[in-house]
C-alpha cells in the first residue's frame, strides 16, 4: 500500500504529556503541587500497563506521574534499571492509525503495530526509543482534541 507524503507541517501537533515515573505516585503527586502549585486533573489504573497514573495540568498539555502496579511491568522495569526520571514524550497526533503508516513507510520502529487505548478515551502508540533519538515516543490521538 502506498501511503501519501505526510502533511507539509508534519505529523506531531503538539507536546501532549511528558511521562515521568515515579516510586510512590502521591510523594510525587505531593511534590508537583506543593513545589509547582500543579494540580491533578486526571487519576487512572491502566491495568494492560500495569500501572497507575496521574495527570497534572500544565498549559495545554500534561505531566503524567506513573507507577507501576505489577513488578515485571515496563515502568517498573524502566524504575530498576533507571531510577525516576523521564520514561517518554507524548506527542499529539490527528490519527494514531495514519501516523503508524506514514512512520513505518519511511522504516521506524514501532512497538504498537495499530492504536490501543490509551487513558482517558485517548488512543495511543509508542515508537521505538531507537528512532527517537533514545527517547521512547508516545503517539495520542485524543477525541477531545478533534477538530
Ligand atoms: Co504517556
Amino acid at each position: 500500500m502506498i501511503s501519501p507524503p505526510p502533511p507539509a507541517d508534519g505529523l506531531l501537533r503538539r507536546i501532549d504529556h511528558v511521562g515521568v515515573a515515579v516510586e510512590d505516585l502521591d510523594a510525587a503527586i505531593a511534590t508537583y503541587e506543593r513545589s509547582y502549585g500543579a494540580r491533578v486533573v486526571h487519576r487512572e489504573e491502566m491495568v494492560s500497563d500495569g500501572v497507575v497514573e496521574a495527570l497534572l495540568g500544565v498549559g495545554d498539555g500534561y505531566v503524567q506521574l506513573l507507577q507501576p502496579t505489577t513488578s515485571d511491568s515496563p515502568v517498573a522495569r524502566f524504575l530498576a534499571r533507571k531510577g525516576s526520571g523521564v520514561h517518554h514524550v507524548a506527542y499529539g497526533v490527528d490519527d494514531v492509525d495514519e501516523t503508524l503508516r506514514h512512520l513505518r513507510a519511511q522504516g521506524v520502529r514501532t512497538l504498537d503495530e495499530v492504536g490501543r487505548p490509551g487513558s482517558r478515551g485517548t488512543t495511543i502508540a509508542f515508537v521505538h526509543p531507537r528512532d527517537g533519538l533514545g527517547v521512547l515516543i508516545e503517539l495520542v490521538q485524543d477525541p477531545a482534541r478533534a477538530l
